[in-house]
């Protein structure tokens, strides 16, 4: 095991200890035999932290997966907060359906099934309450456009978190012809020069790959 496997084991020890619903989550998603992409407990951890940083009552994810992720937010809600999470595939929609069924959170949490750039501009024209935090962790190519809708469903105030920007050290090759590269590139340099968010890039290390995650904050 790595070090920083270790360390990270170590941490969830002492901080992020899933509980029976994350356990089930997890294992769930394990019988499926999908690729290990849900985030770590640790980062489970961090964005219950955020949540809690900015009193998050309405939160929107995008990328629902095995709702690993889902679960460990709406853990951090209050009894009256929403959670929206969207996710195009069926079968992780499935999956997922049933953890959240499962769950203490589930009255809480709105699984939404179809495409996220659809129902986000739905959202959009309907004038839908912003959102409080937003997780972005789908499909990578369009997470420029996830980003700027975000925004458009964002206050003063709100953050959103984007996953995987760093991929293995990947988004330093300017040449990569990986479309999941190439759209996380895409985003890491629209927000340069983005004026509506002040925001950076927190590398993530420990039992997932090397990677990392924009945190940014509207303003
Ligand atoms: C991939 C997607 C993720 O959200 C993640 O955390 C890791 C990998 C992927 O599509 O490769
Ligand atoms: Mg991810």
């Amino acid at each position: 095991m790595t070090l920083f496997s270790q360390v990270d084991q170590y941490i969830e020890e002492l901080l992020a200890v899933e509980d029976q619903d994350l356990k089930r989550a997890r294992l769930a998603i394990a019988q499926a035999q999908w690729p290990d992409q849900s985030i770590s407990p640790v980062q489970g951890k961090l964005l219950q932290c955020f949540i809690h940083s900015c009193n998050a009552k309405r939160v929107l994810e995008l990328g629902t997966f095995g709702a690993y992720s889902t679960l460990w937010m709406a853990k951090a809600m209050p009894h009256d907060g929403k959670l929206i999470t969207i996710e195009c595939s069926e079968e992780h929609a499935a999956v997922a359906r049933n953890s959240i069924a499962q769950s203490d959170q589930c009255n809480n949490i709105e699984l939404q099934v179809g495409v996220a750039l659809e129902l986000l501009t739905a959202m959009v024209e309907s004038n839908t309450e912003p959102f409080d935090m937003i997780f972005i962790d789908a499909d990578k190519p369009p997470y420029v456009a996830y980003f700027k809708l975000a925004l458009k469903l964002s206050r003063k105030g709100s953050i959103i978190i984007c996953d995987n920007v760093v991929r293995n050290g990947k988004v330093l090759d300017k040449d990569s012809s990986d479309e999941k590269v190439r759209g996380v590139q895409r985003l890491n340099t629209y927000l340069k020069t983005c004026a509506e968010v002040t925001c950076t890039i927190l590398q993530t290390v420990g039992s997932k790959e090397y990677d990392g995650m924009v945190f940014a904050v509207v303003k």
